[in-house]
């Protein structure tokens, strides 16, 4: 699918924000597992969940899918699938997949799409290799499809990881549950598992040295989660809002987990005109309404804590810094060229089409603000956050932004397009 997005005046209203992927993910892998049926509501409809209820179901849960919410129904000695698992574009599918599959006695193949088969892997089955778990894939592990002979854990192992990933972390709390494991990451990423796991009634705690440690898991109570709306999604309308002229979006109920919402942080050190405002939320994650207002943004550093904090949210605050005055520097996120796609080069590429002055850095970028000009051009195979990024921009140059495959969103956000042409502004 190719698109067009051109300027149509300012983006004004209310914007409902799918589901969060992180949290929908887990919600259908974690009560798979847990001690009876359990509600979710809520739940993002895409492509990369859609992977996980699939893979879930071969292998003999029960999921549910009802007009406004899905019933999680786990099933004692699962299936052992006569097919691979299509894990299709999703990171998350297959990496915590495979942790999860490490604790159950059955032999499973994890395959991906063009993307996902070139990601590395290493990351999780070198550890859960150390764990005893018999998991292999191409280039010694490193590429899917991975095979998987679970069952073969051994109880109490450390890992002292190497980088900040979330999905690296899960795995090996997956893998562990029923023997006990402890992890511990140089920065902490987000900690939707941590907060679910405890919720379920897992005995799993932080120590002082930073170690997460997780004692065997006898029983996972059922957990209804009322799945809060994606921040990584709404990043989308807070850098259109902020810099499509007299712009004005209201967000609400969005999750602002700590642990992620580094692209509030980033956007106000660029000076965006963003409102908070918590809501009581009965569940495991905070949740606020949002609004954003235009206002005329400035550059800033965006590093270390901060950069791994936004890092999915990275390509479309490009965008902003590209409309922003100044120069603006990414650093500290070597992790973005490992993503659906390199999103360094993606995004420099994009932008220079953009007619935008932009330094392409190892680990970032450099980004001289103040002369975004279209007509530009970008290529989103296999990327949804690529697709997206740019539409923004096309929302705001003159001539606009034309994206190929732009079907790319239906990994994280099928309705984007519907959303933005809602708003006004695609052909
Ligand atoms: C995710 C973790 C992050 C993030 C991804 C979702 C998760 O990846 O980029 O979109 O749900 O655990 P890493 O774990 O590779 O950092």
């Amino acid at each position: 699918m190719r698109v067009h997005i051109e300027p149509a005046g300012a983006l004004v209203g209310e914007v409902e924000i799918p589901g969060d992927k992180s949290v929908s993910h887990r919600s259908l892998l974690f009560n798979a597992m847990a001690a009876g049926p359990a509600r979710v509501t809520g739940l993002l409809r895409s492509g990369d969940v859609a992977a996980t209820a699939n893979a879930l179901r071969a292998l003999g849960v029960g999921i549910d899918e009802r007009p406004g919410e899905v019933i999680v129904t786990p099933k004692a000695g699962l299936v052992s699938p006569s097919q691979p698992l299509d894990c299709g574009n999703s990171g998350t599918t297959i990496r915590l997949l495979s942790g999860w599959l490490a604790a159950h006695p059955l032999y499973t193949v994890l395959v991906g799409d063009d993307s996902l088969s070139k990601r590395p892997m290493r990351r999780v089955t070198g550890p859960l290799r150390a764990m005893g778990a018999q998991i292999d894939g191409r280039d010694d592990g490193n590429l899917s499809p991975l095979t998987v002979r679970g069952g073969t854990v051994r109880p109490g192992t450390r890992h002292d990881l190497n980088i900040a990933s979330a999905q690296v972390k899960s795995a090996i709390l997956l893998a562990g549950r029923n023997v006990g494991v402890s992890v511990r990451e140089p920065r902490q990423s987000r900690d939707h598992t941590e907060r679910m796991l405890i919720a379920m009634g897992a005995d799993l705690s932080r120590d002082v040295e930073g170690w997460w440690n997780l004692q065997p898991v006898t029983t996972l109570e059922p957990l209804d989660v009322a799945v809060p709306r994606d921040l990584s999604a709404a990043a989308f309308w807070l850098v259109a809002g902020s810099i499509i002229p007299d712009s004005e979006l209201r967000l609400p109920t969005v999750g602002i987990n700590p642990a992620r919402a580094g692209v509030l942080d980033a956007l106000k050190r660029m000076g965006a005109d963003i409102q908070i405002e918590p809501l009581d939320a009965p569940g495991a994650e905070p949740i606020a309404n949002i609004v954003v207002r235009c206002t005329q943004l400035h550059g800033a550093t965006i590093d270390g804590n901060l950069a791994l904090r936004c890092l999915d949210e990275l390509p479309v605050l490009a965008v902003a810094a590209a409309c922003a005055d100044g120069v603006t520097t990414i650093r500290d996120a070597s992790e973005l060229r490992v993503k659906e796609s390199d999103r360094i080069s993606r995004v420099v590429g994009g932008l220079r089409t953009l007619g935008v002055r932009v330094e392409e850095l190892p680990d970032g970028m450099v980004i001289t603000g103040g002369n975004l000009r279209g007509p530009g051009h970008v290529d989103a195979h296999g990327d949804h956050r690529i697709a997206m990024a740019f539409a923004v921009a096309g929302r705001r140059v003159p001539g606009g932004v034309v994206i190929d495959n732009a079907d790319a969103v239906t990994s994280s956000y099928p309705n984007f397009f519907d959303q933005l042409h809602g708003l006004g502004g695609t052909s």
